[in-house]
């Protein structure tokens, strides 16, 4: 069945178009390619952890966005009016202390010591530092983060939230290991628990990466167990249609934008 016809985000890209999005998340400093090989993978074809600690080590972080994400304002009521959002794979991300601003208290979980540590350097955020089994918690005043592997992560150590907003966390990981991102996020969460989840598309070879290219039609069969899947909005935009591609070197970018439920009686 066709993208489409699933009711998500049109995947074909125009003449000429592929890679363009890779460039996006090129190196900000130093070299770009030589990223994604097999030997930066771990078992069941994860990215290895010392894979990001490298790419923040050497500030290769051009998925870092100085700016709120625009689809976050825009459908920020997908979360509910309250509770806490945890943000996985949170990297440094800004969206974070706006949500805080926004009274929303922010449970985030992050592999890289360096990512942490610059988020509540650069939000002026006063930070404890308390290890929690294998994990450290950063405890803040609003944004809370958990330092360590997204996989290890427990419900009953995550806390009860009631929302979710992901951005760009399935692009981070190999398409092996991406059903398993989406049956972890089941356990974590209780039924009817929303996901505002941001999914920035490229037609990269599927397993050269990250970024990895993420299709909506993907995404609705990872999520589709544990998940109801409404496709919000799918913006595309070609360098013609905004200089500030043009600035990036890119020909165009693609994200889709989706509403995920966790449905009730299903166990992960
Ligand atoms: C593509 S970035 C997205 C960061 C953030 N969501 C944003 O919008 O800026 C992916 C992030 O996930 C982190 N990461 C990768 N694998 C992880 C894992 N297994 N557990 C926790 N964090 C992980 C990386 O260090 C990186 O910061």
């Amino acid at each position: 069945m066709g993208d489409r016809a699933r009711g998500g985000c049109r995947v074909r890209a125009p003449q000429g178009a592929t890679g363009a999005l890779s460039g996006r998340f090129r190196t900000t400093r130093g070299g770009g390619g030589g990223y994604g090989s097999a030997g930066d993978r771990a078992g069941g074809g994860r990215m290895k952890a010392e894979f990001w600690h490298t790419r923040w080590h050497e500030n290769r972080i051009g998925f870092h966005q100085t700016e709120i994400n625009r689809f976050l304002r825009r459908h920020i009521d997908t979360l509910g009016p309250k509770g806490p959002v945890f943000v996985p794979l949170c990297g440094k991300s800004r969206d974070m202390s706006w949500l805080a601003e926004r009274g929303r208290e922010v449970i985030g979980i992050e592999i890289s010591p360096l990512a942490v540590e610059a988020f509540y350097r650069e939000q002026k955020i006063p930070v404890d530092r308390v290890g929690r089994g294998e994990f450290l918690e950063y405890q803040a005043t609003g944004v809370t983060i958990l330092l360590g592997d997204y996989f290890r992560l427990t419900a009953e150590l995550l806390g009860p939230v009631t929302a979710v907003y992901d951005r760009a966390a399935l692009i981070a990981m190999p398409p092996a290991t991406r059903r398993a991102y989406a049956e972890h996020m089941a356990r974590l969460l209780a039924p009817g628990t929303p996901v505002l989840l941001v999914a920035p598309f490229s037609l990269k070879d599927p397993q050269s990466g990250p970024p990895f290219a993420v299709s909506s039609s993907e995404i609705q069969e990872i999520f589709a167990d544990h998940f109801t899947v409404e496709v919000l909005e799918c913006e595309r935009k070609t360098a013609e249609e905004d200089p500030q591609l043009v600035e990036q070197g890119l020909a165009w970018r693609e994200e889709g934008v989706y509403r995920l439920c966790r449905r009730a009686g299903r166990e992960a």
